[in-house]
């Protein structure tokens, strides 16, 4: 058998459900502290190295366990942002996962999130089930989890059960049968999960003992190590102004002076490696070296970056360069695949971007183009011409990016950004049906409109010939032609124009006051005892705007009650 490399774990979870804090118990370490707000901002590693495991997990030694990985690769990610969706060809990035979740707060968007891409995956994950130590009245203890849960007083117990009992039940709704580790009975079916304490280190030697044994148990041969150094680029950084390429190798070596080829929206691109760093263990820092072997966290300054991008694959140039770059092109191509028509996406990486499509794909939304970077004048003229063709898809995702300073916003457009992608799912949707009811209420109101307005009699600019004077819309909308009636259901005249502020305008709405002229009447004679006008609508219009009443206003469908009442009084069932 090949030497086995590190298995790439990640830590993934909701937002402040202890993450970092947890990965601090397994280093040793109290980097939580010195975050920013205590909030991860991005994806960091952490190499962990065979001896750590040995001094974490006392069990392995105790259980007289065969361990042959040579340590773990951890990842870290924000609980904040989605996710990052970490792939290579064929599947996750990562090897494994521990998903957090906090015993008081359960199951999260975040961690439903999270569940979905694990499932699409197939990565295997076991689950900490962290504070436990809130739970009121829990007893530290240090004679592991087991025979703490055991040992708790009574009333702790029953919270416990309790709490484990409604997040197993949640977490079937996700599709997971799950036990607690020490009950597992078949680890191909059941999710393990291990209560635990970030803060008094509970359960972190049972927690790392689960992992050690899934991986021994079915990652063997994924875990084989080849010649061929394969990676994924996490990120393009500049440090003051050199740019070089954070990076995750997770198979074969990579020296200095080796040549990559790394994947590309259009041709991969082929560079060499200048230099390169690599994580320290149990450190977030990095120090330069000549050569790396998976799995490791490195940093490279590469002599061609032209067009290089986040979350992109690369590989070792060997014998059959053209080859890769074919498979290269066949698998990004298809990782973009898009509909003939649809909304307009980008993202800052292929992960988050792929990510991105398989959600709008769930939710039914179609998808016309889709790119990595940020949202530019091309994306937005896109999302205009869609206004032709459908309006609800006039419009541009960004996840993760933004829309470029320079660039203007079309009439009609909407853009829309958001760091988690839930939420812009969210926001997308929400915006669709709003859009939507827009759309049919526009229609509705195009066919006939309703519209209440005072006479102002102190303003009569004419008599007759057009009749002129000055009223207040009272509510809803006036037009050019609409045809008007008085309070008692009898015909005025139809609109012939509208003036405010001396100029002429089409259209006035609720609040305006202006000049309106009618043909066909002379004010003294037709409206001088007259104080309101009505919009008239028929029947049939009448009953429209009824069925789709939800789409108007509380006001709009109060003077709509009032003409039927008008209506009334010469036809008794009118509306009715
Ligand atoms: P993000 O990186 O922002 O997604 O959060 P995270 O999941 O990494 O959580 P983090 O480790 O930053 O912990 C969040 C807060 O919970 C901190 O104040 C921790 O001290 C606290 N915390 C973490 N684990 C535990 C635990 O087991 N018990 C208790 N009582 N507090 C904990
Ligand atoms: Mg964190």
């Amino acid at each position: 058998m090949n030497q086995l490399r590190q298995p790439i774990v990640t830590v993934c979870g909701h937002v402040d459900h202890g993450k970092t804090s947890l990965l601090d118990r397994f280093r040793g370490t109290s980097l939580q502290g010195d975050e920013a707000g205590g909030i991860t901002q991005r994806i960091s590693f952490t190499k962990y190295p065979f001896e750590q495991i040995i001094k974490s997990c006392p069990l392995i030694k105790e259980r007289g366990v065969n361990l042959e990985i040579p340590g773990f690769l951890f990842i870290d990610t924000p609980g904040h942002a989605a996710f990052t969706n970490l792939r290579k060809r064929g599947g996750s990035l990562a090897d494994l996962a521990i998903v957090v979740i906090s015993i008081k707060e359960g199951i999260k968007p975040q961690t439903a999130e999270v569940f979905n891409i694990l499932r699409e995956n197939k990565t295997p994950f076991i689950i900490a089930l962290n504070k436990v130590d809130t739970l009121s009245g829990w007893r530290n203890s240090n004679e592991g989890m087991q025979a703490s849960l055991e040992r708790q007083p009574m009333h702790v117990r029953q919270e416990f059960d309790e709490a484990f009992l409604t997040f197993q039940g949640a977490l079937q709704e996700h599709g997971f049968e799950s036990s607690l580790f020490y009950e597992m009975s078949d680890f191909q079916k059941q999710v393990a999960v291990v209560p635990c304490s970030a803060k008094t280190g509970e359960g972190i030697n049972e927690l790392l003992f689960m992992l050690c044994g899934l991986c021994q148990r079915f990652l063997k041969e994924r875990l084989a190590l080849t010649d061929v150094a394969k990676g994924v680029l996490l990120e393009m950084k500049k440090d003051k102004s050199l740019e070089y390429a954070e990076a995750i190798l997770y198979d074969g070596k990579l020296n200095i002076g080796d040549e990559i080829v790394v994947a590309n929206m259009g041709e991969p691109v082929v560079t060499k490696v200048r230099s390169l760093s690599e994580i320290q263990p149990l450190s977030t820092k990095y120090s330069a070296v000549d050569g790396v072997g998976a799995a490791t966290g490195v940093r490279m300054h590469l002599t061609n970056k032209e067009g290089l991008i986040s979350g992109m694959p690369f590989q070792l140039v060997s014998d059959d360069l053209e080859k890769v770059k074919q498979q290269f092109k066949k698998d990004i191509s298809s990782a973009l695949q898009t509909d003939k028509q649809g909304v307009i996406i980008k993202a800052d990486s292929l992960g988050s971007l792929e990510a991105l499509i398989t959600l709008l794909k769930q939710e039914r939304i179609q998808i016309l183009k889709a790119g990595v970077g940020p949202i530019g004048k091309t994306d937005v003229l896109s999302a205009k011409a869609n206004l032709d063709i459908n309006q609800l898809d006039a419009i541009v995702l960004g996840f993760n990016t933004e829309l470029d300073d320079d660039v203007e916003v079309p009439k009609g457009v909407k853009v829309l950004t958001n760091s988690v992608i839930y939420k812009l799912i969210e926001d997308v949707s929400l915006w669709r049906k709003e859009r939507e009811a827009e759309i049919v209420r526009e229609k509705m109101l195009g066919l006939a409109t309703i519209c209440k307005m005072e006479i102002l009699h102190k303003y009569v600019f004419r008599n007759s010939n057009p009749a002129i004077f000055g009223v207040k819309i009272l509510g809803g909308k006036a037009r050019i032609n609409l045809p008007i009636i008085d309070d008692l259901g009898e015909q005025v005249s139809r609109v012939k124009s509208l003036q405010a502020d001396k100029s002429t305008v089409d259209e006035a709405s609720e609040g305006q006051e202006l000049a309106i002229a009618f043909p066909g009447i002379a004010f003294d004679r037709r409206l001088k005892e007259n104080t309101c006008l009505y919009s008239d609508i028929s029947e049939s219009q009448f009953k429209e705007f009824k069925k789709n009443k939800d789409l108007l206003t509380g006001h709009e469908l109060q003077i709509l009650q009032e003409i039927m009442v008008i209506k009334q009084k010469t036809k008794s069932d009118w509306g009715v």
